[in-house]
């Protein structure tokens, strides 16, 4: 992960946002290549979800033909959206600061171990960033009790590591940078939501919050969707933008940030094929991420099982790919794929429905009114053939960009041995993108800076610019100009040569196999076409 976070710098794939001022936590940047590489990857989501999607043939797997559409909406919406949705009642996070160390913690990410010595037992912990759990809280614990390494078997261990949640007494209790016991508060909310200010009078009336999901714009728009395009259930909407969650713990490079891209979609079908529809959506998802390379043994399908299930939904399944950054069979989530039932619509229509109700009722307050009022609007749906009038069911499909970028990252690293100009073996670096998401399509070099090569070569790459992100490059030996393309994950590299301006003929080498092969250079745009897909 290391080797990979070095190259994303040094090539410009990912920055620290702010660098230059220190950075900001949770917050990256995008460099040059970077930029095109996660454009790329959403460009194929929606090419392959939306716009090319057949509205009018039957897809494999699918129940039926369906269409889809899109959808771009704000990132500030209406405050009642995100009470109905049930983010401004649920969507928080327990967290205990120290009142030592003035740190910060998620309640669930401190782990410890229970352990005595000098008759006296301790709590003794370690923050969620710590690498080595268990040598940190040995080395914590000998601080505390004043005992050098050597005497580390004098240390009574009560248990194995567990959750700072499975500790009701806090003042036995030594934080993750503390020297003193008992200086951490006992857990509190804290709402994952940015909250700003509308307006210059700036009062708690006029209080809204950046959107943590995509997913609402679409469920608040259903109606103005199907007003004005004509589509009929089954049918997805389909949005890619920001979204924003004051995680309290950002880690593991862009895979939790503070501000990331979500690429969602609200599929609405009827409640009686809505069990058929996930599994399609579960499958052809999870497919979606094998297409675009990554690796089948790192790539897992997790359903959740039946009893972590909301009672309206008959299935939820994550797709989970073993960074690198994680232990030795641990997977991290790229996308959730949930059945959810009518709950959304259900809630913007009625008011904020309690899920933990069946059949789902409107949450009441202390008077007995709703405790947050929906829009009021019919949000139910007519079958113009069958007549038949219902409130669609919905299936999510909600994948991050940000994610799914990095993912794409791990995977593409890689080291080999190769020849350099001298024939010496060298460790090449490769970054084995596909095509289709590669920042840079072809790089196209004169092999010399004379003899009218540089000319051709520029025509070739003006030729090409008008369908690619493609790259001229005639500084250095041409050894060194491959390994850089190859750095930056460009999967084929053109060379004209002294024949070139003989035959009219240039060679492609492909990044991966190396192999070299001798092309028309009136050829070269079908060629590529054929090679990129
Ligand atoms: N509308 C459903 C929803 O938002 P989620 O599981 O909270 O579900 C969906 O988020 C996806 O968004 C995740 O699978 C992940 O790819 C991405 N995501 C969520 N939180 C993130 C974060 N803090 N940083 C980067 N990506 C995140």
């Amino acid at each position: 992960m290391e080797k990979l976070v070095s190259l994303c710098k040094r090539r410009g794939f990912m920055f620290q946002s702010s660098e230059i001022y220190g950075g900001i936590n949770g917050f990256w940047d995008y460099g040059p290549l970077g930029v095109e590489l996660k454009r790329n990857i959403k460009d194929a989501w929606w090419k392959d979800m939306v716009t090319g999607h057949d509205d009018i043939g039957q897809l494999p797997g699918a129940p039926s033909p369906y269409e889809m559409t899109g959808l771009d909406c704000t990132i500030i919406m209406h405050p009642q959206v995100w009470k109905c949705s049930g983010h401004y009642d649920l969507f928080h996070d327990y967290m205990v600061d120290c009142r030592e160390s003035k740190k910060r913690y998620r309640h669930d990410q401190i782990q410890g171990r229970w352990v005595e010595a000098k008759g006296k037992k301790i709590f003794a912990t370690a923050g969620s960033d710590s690498e080595s759990p268990e040598a940190d809280i040995e080395r914590q614990a000998l601080k505390f009790f004043g005992m050098r390494s050597k005497n580390a078997d004098e240390l009574k261990w009560d248990g194995a590591l567990v959750s700072l949640t499975t500790v009701e007494d806090f003042d036995q209790v030594l934080g993750p940078d503390a020297k003193t016991l008992g200086t951490l508060t006992p857990p509190r909310e804290f709402n994952l939501m940015f909250k700003t200010t509308i307006g210059a009078l700036g009062g708690e009336a006029d209080a809204a919050f950046l959107r943590p999901e995509t997913a609402q714009g679409i469920f608040v728009n259903f109606k103005n969707v199907v007003d004005s395009s004509r589509v009929r259930v089954p049918f997805g909407i389909a949005q890619v933008g920001k979204s924003f969650r004051n995680e309290i713990t950002p880690r593991n490079f862009t895979f939790r940030s503070r501000e990331f891209e979500q690429m969602e979609i609200e599929f609405f079908c009827h409640p009686d094929s809505s069990p058929e529809w996930y599994k399609y959506w579960r499958d052809r998802r999870y497919q979606w991420y094998l297409e675009m390379g990554l690796d089948e043994k790192k790539l897992i399908l997790r359903e959740h099982h039946a009893e972590e299930l909301a009672h309206y939904s008959t299935g939820t399944a994550d797709i989970e790919y073993a960074f690198p950054f994680l232990p030795e069979g641990e997977y991290g989530e790229l996308e959730g794929i949930a059945h959810r039932g009518d709950f959304d619509l259900r809630s913007h229509m009625e008011g904020k429905l309690d899920p933990a109700t069946n059949p789902m009722t409107v949450e009441l307050n202390e008077e007995g009114k709703p405790k947050h009022r929906g829009s009021g609007k019919d949000l139910s749906y007519r079958d113009d053939l069958s007549g038949e009038r219902f409130i669609p069911h919905v299936i999510e499909p909600s994948a991050g960009a940000d994610r799914a970028t990095l993912a794409f990252l791990c995977e593409a690293y890689t080291e080999d041995e190769q020849p350099d100009d001298k024939g010496k073996m060298q460790t090449r670096v490769v970054m084995k993108l596909h095509p289709r998401i590669a920042p840079i399509k072809a790089a196209i070099f004169p092999l010399v800076k004379k003899d009218g090569m540089p000319e051709m070569a520029q025509d070739i790459y003006r030729t090409l610019k008008k369908s690619w992100n493609v790259f001229y490059d005639e500084k250095g030996a041409v050894g060194r100009r491959y390994r850089r393309q190859d750095e930056a994950g460009t999967p084929f590299c053109i060379t004209v040569d002294g024949d070139s301006l003989k035959d009219q003929t240039v060679t492609i080498r492909h990044r991966d196999t190396l192999d070299q092969w001798r092309v028309k250079a009136d050829d070269l745009t079908d060629e590529l076409r054929k090679l990129i897909g």
